[in-house]
């Protein structure tokens, strides 16, 4: 049941047409907050970084290039596993930047070997959040950073919100800010710190429902209607954005550290 989850969560990540709607990098704060979150993770030059569920690859390219560190990244999706390396290649990264297919809770990797683990909008769609945690803390070595960014649950999920869609969009798997730092507590990381960036939420859907526009006018209706059932997804998506907007769901960067000594 959760590999099956799993694997529709990656298939729907593999569309093409998401990255019309998302642009290259498919998450909330884009490509901004992923620095923003490495430098709250202190990635520093000589870092082994490992970034989980890396999509494909974007965040690594631009984390390489800005900090000259040299990065992981793990994907479920092979399809974007395989994009990931082609586009690293053809902009010559390929000696710093990796990736591989793997599952975030089955970490394919040695204890205690990053300094860094990254995970942006995706640890709230794994289905076993604290065990993905766990191996985080696993293969980073004692002292290492963790940083996630990720949506943040205010208000009860609304039904229409509770089907795939709302899994794949990081809301229905979401916790309170609360419950994000408890189930890093339980899993043993300290000096946990959160920050509220939830306007960068918003503005993400509001781009997504520009760009709809423009896919809606360039598929007639038939067509769009064919899309794989994606006019369905579309409507979810502007019931995500009426309860983003009213408050219900937020987003936050959350950072924190692999004891010494555990
Ligand atoms: C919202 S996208 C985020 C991609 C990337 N982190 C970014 O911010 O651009 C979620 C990603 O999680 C991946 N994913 C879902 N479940 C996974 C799992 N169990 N292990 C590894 N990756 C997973 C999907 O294939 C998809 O690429």
């Amino acid at each position: 049941m959760d590999n099956h989850v799993k694997s529709r969560s990656a298939k729907f990540y593999e569309m093409p047409v998401l990255t019309l709607l998302f642009g290259s990098d498919e998450h909330p704060g884009g490509i901004p907050l992923t620095r923003e979150l490495a430098g709250s993770a202190l990635v520093g030059c000589d870092d082994r970084v490992l970034d989980v569920a890396c999509g494909r690859g974007e965040s690594a390219r631009v984390l390489t290039e800005h900090f000259g560190c040299r990065i992981v990244g793990i994907d479920y999706s092979e399809e974007n596993i395989r994009r990931a390396n082609e586009l690293t290649e053809n902009v010559g990264l390929s000696s710093r930047v990796k990736f591989v297919q793997g599952d975030a809770e089955r970490l394919p990797f040695a204890n205690d070997s990053f300094d860094v683990v990254i995970c942006e909008c995706s640890l709230s769609t794994f289905p076993d959040l604290a065990l993905a945690l766990t191996e985080m803390k696993r293969v980073l070595r004692p002292g290492g950073r963790l940083g996630i960014s990720d949506v943040v649950l205010n208000q009860a999920l609304p039904e229409s919100l509770q089907d795939l869609v709302g899994h794949v969009l990081c809301i229905s798997g979401a916790l309170p800010i609360d419950g994000y730092r408890d189930v890093l507590d339980q899993t043993g990381f300290s000096a946990i710190r959160t920050r509220d960036v939830s306007e960068v939420l918003g503005d993400m859907i509001s781009r997504m429902e520009r760009r709809i526009g423009v896919i809606e006018n360039f598929l007639d209706r038939e067509q769009f209607e064919l899309a794989n059932g994606l006019s369905a997804s579309f409507s979810s998506i502007s019931a995500a954005r009426d309860f983003v907007l009213s408050g219900g769901a937020g987003y936050a960067l959350i950072t924190g550290k692999k004891p010494i000594a555990n």
